[in-house]
């Protein structure tokens, strides 16, 4: 994997890049278009976590983590909210790379896990997070599969 990948904040610079940014389109089923996270992250304020994913001078995806420590419902506390890697940006280990970013950003803020879901189906994230580490809780909220990981 490159050693120039980092995640950046969203700016003026940047955003044009990343409301274009795609997943291929058998993949639109699975996550909203980033576009909707950056509405969402407004709305959200301090609890979204949005960053734009890049090697070099190249944005290659976006990624978005919530962190809500007082949240009465565990899995709303620090959880990966939605994950994006452009469509011709795809298995080269940057979505790996973006969800150890969001671990190590959740045990900075003195987490020890972190949550995310997804909508099952052929060719839908379930294998890419089993892989990372993600366990099943056996809870499904609005028909998405929840997991967790331990940091
Ligand atoms: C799922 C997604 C984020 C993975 O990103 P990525 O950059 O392609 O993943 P990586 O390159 O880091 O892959 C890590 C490993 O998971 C595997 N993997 C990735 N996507 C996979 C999939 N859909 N099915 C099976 N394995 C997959 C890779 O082959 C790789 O395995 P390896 O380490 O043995 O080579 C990306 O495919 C994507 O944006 N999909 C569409 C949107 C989506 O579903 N987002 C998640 C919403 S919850």
């Amino acid at each position: 994997m490159s050693s120039s990948l980092y995640l950046a904040k969203v700016t003026p610079e940047n955003v044009d890049a990343a409301r274009r940014l795609r997943v291929r389109p058998d993949q639109e089923r699975f996550v909203d278009p980033v576009v909707i996270s950056l509405a969402e992250a407004y709305a959200y304020g301090e609890i979204a976590w949005p960053r734009v994913i890049c090697d070099g001078e190249q944005m290659v995806g976006f990624v978005m983590a919530g962190f809500d420590p007082a949240h009465a419902v565990e899995p709303y506390r620090s959880y990966l909210w939605r994950l994006n890697i452009a469509a011709d940006r795809q298995k080269r280990g940057y979505g790996s790379f973006a969800v150890a970013a969001v671990c190590a950003e959740a045990r900075r803020r003195g987490e020890r896990r972190l949550w995310v879901s997804w909508v099952p189906g052929d060719g839908g994230p379930e294998p890419f997070y089993t892989r990372l580490g993600f366990r099943v809780t056996g809870e499904v909220v609005d028909g998405e599969i929840v997991a967790e990981r331990e940091l």
